[in-house]
């Protein structure tokens, strides 16, 4: 139709511009706000991380103290929203419970759902990185029937998200430095990646000048999916069904060249990275590392490396450039620090959050930002007449 270009699956169509995060998908190259996600990965915080995203420089100490404070002190949720927790059913999925929580925060928050007012805007960017680890935790302990620990402001922003996801009110939390250490890593890896699935959604959302909170919680969802971070999930779950099935990894691999069998191999491709995804060389190490020090069986960990060296080496990966992603790891480092598999997602969630926040303000912020509005190739039915009887 006219000028119109199709183009599904959005693979060459930018859809705004942005000064947030680099992405050289040949190169392996992952930048945000112009630092190397090895080096962000390896020496900052997941604090400094959502600072650097929201704020577009890295804070200083006051500054990230005085952050910290804010954050932590924005994450009690309203006493009504237990309510909302117990009218899902017994084991629903972390991510739905999720979505709905978020969307909820925008109701116990109307009084600043401003897309303008930066007052407003701020005091909404403190509440929803305060509250969201206690949402993602009660979603989480819902499922499970357990009961809610309140957050404490004198433990960090991980510290207190395993808390109230693991602890419980009998007794003292006992927090493992070491896991709190590689989940702080992970976070930061997850912090940001331009315009994915998820951050599109936010930012279409909120092109409608929808609130953050509506926004967000779009993204949530988005997220859920299994080729995007719903994928985390999937690939503890190909790995467990090729253990309990007692499959070898070189006829699953196999199954998936079929096309006719509609399996993927989960965790690997990836729109933009066509030679590596650096955040999987990163996770790599600590999986191993992780793996390890956890003494978890490492079956599943066996199978992933089997999986990776043969398609690795196998044409059908390497004429269509399939690498392993992000995804493919975190699966396997989750299980092992004791998540169940539903809760992943969730956890990918939390990590993406400062992304979503950074990406929907800079949006707001940009002069002369228009509604998202794509257009369609019409290929239905010409005019015809309603069958008069
Ligand atoms: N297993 C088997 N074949 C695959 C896979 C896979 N995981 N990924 C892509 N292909 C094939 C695909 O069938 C196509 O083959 P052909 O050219 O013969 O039709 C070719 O490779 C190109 O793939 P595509 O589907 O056109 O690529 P895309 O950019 O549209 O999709 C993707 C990217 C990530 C959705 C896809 O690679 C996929 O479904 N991967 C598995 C799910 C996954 O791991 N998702 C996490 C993505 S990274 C983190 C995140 O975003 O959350």
């Amino acid at each position: 139709t006219g000028n119109t270009t199709l183009d599904p699956g959005y693979t060459n169509t930018a859809s705004c511009v942005s000064k947030i995060t680099f992405i050289d998908g040949d190169k392996g190259i992952l930048r945000y706000r112009g630092y190397p996600i090895e080096q962000l990965a390896e020496h900052a915080t997941f604090g400094e991380v959502a600072y650097l995203l929201i704020y577009g420089e890295l804070p200083t100490e006051q500054e990230m103290s005085t952050f910290q404070d804010k954050v932590l002190g924005a994450a009690m949720l309203d006493e009504r929203m237990r309510d909302l927790f117990r009218c899902f059913p017994r084991k629903s999925h972390p991510m739905s419970v999720l979505a709905s929580g978020v969307n909820a925060l925008a109701a116990f928050n109307s009084g600043h759902l401003s897309v303008t007012d930066e007052e407003q805007i701020e005091t909404a960017t403190i509440r929803l990185l305060g509250q969201f680890p206690t949402l993602a935790a009660y979603a989480y302990k819902s499922s499970l029937g357990e009961p809610f620990l309140y957050p404490k402001k004198n433990m960090g922003y991980v510290a207190n998200f395993l808390r109230l996801s693991f602890g419980s009110p009998l007794e003292e939390y006992e927090l493992d430095e070491a896991v709190a250490r590689a989940f702080d890593t992970l976070f930061v890896l997850h912090a940001d990646h331009e315009q994915n699935c998820s951050t599109s959604t936010v930012r279409l959302v909120g092109s409608a000048e929808a609130n953050i909170y509506a926004s967000v919680a779009a993204g949530v969802n988005a997220l859920s999916g299994p080729l995007h971070g719903g994928a985390n999930q999937a690939v503890l779950e190909m790995l467990g069904q090729i253990r309990d099935q007692g499959l070898d990894a070189k006829s699953f691999v196999s199954k998936v060249k079929d096309k006719e069998s509609g399996v993927k191999l989960m965790g690997f491709g990836h729109r933009v990275y066509k030679n590596f995804d650096p955040r999987a060389v990163i996770i790599k190490k600590h999986a191993d590392e992780i793996l390890t020090s956890t003494g978890k069986d490492n079956a599943l960990l066996e199978i992933a490396k089997d999986l990776e060296e043969i398609a690795l080496n196998d044409e059908y990966f390497k004429e269509r450039k399939l690498y392993p992603n992000v995804d493919f790891y975190t699966g396997l480092i989750y299980e092992a620090m004791g998540f169940p598999s539903s809760y992943f997602t969730a956890l990918f969630a939390l990590g993406r959050l400062p992304g979503w926040i950074a990406q929907w303000r800079e949006q707001m912020a940009e002069p002369g930002r228009k509604i998202g509005r794509p257009r369609q190739v019409y290929i239905g039915e010409t005019e015809r007449d309603y069958p008069v009887k």
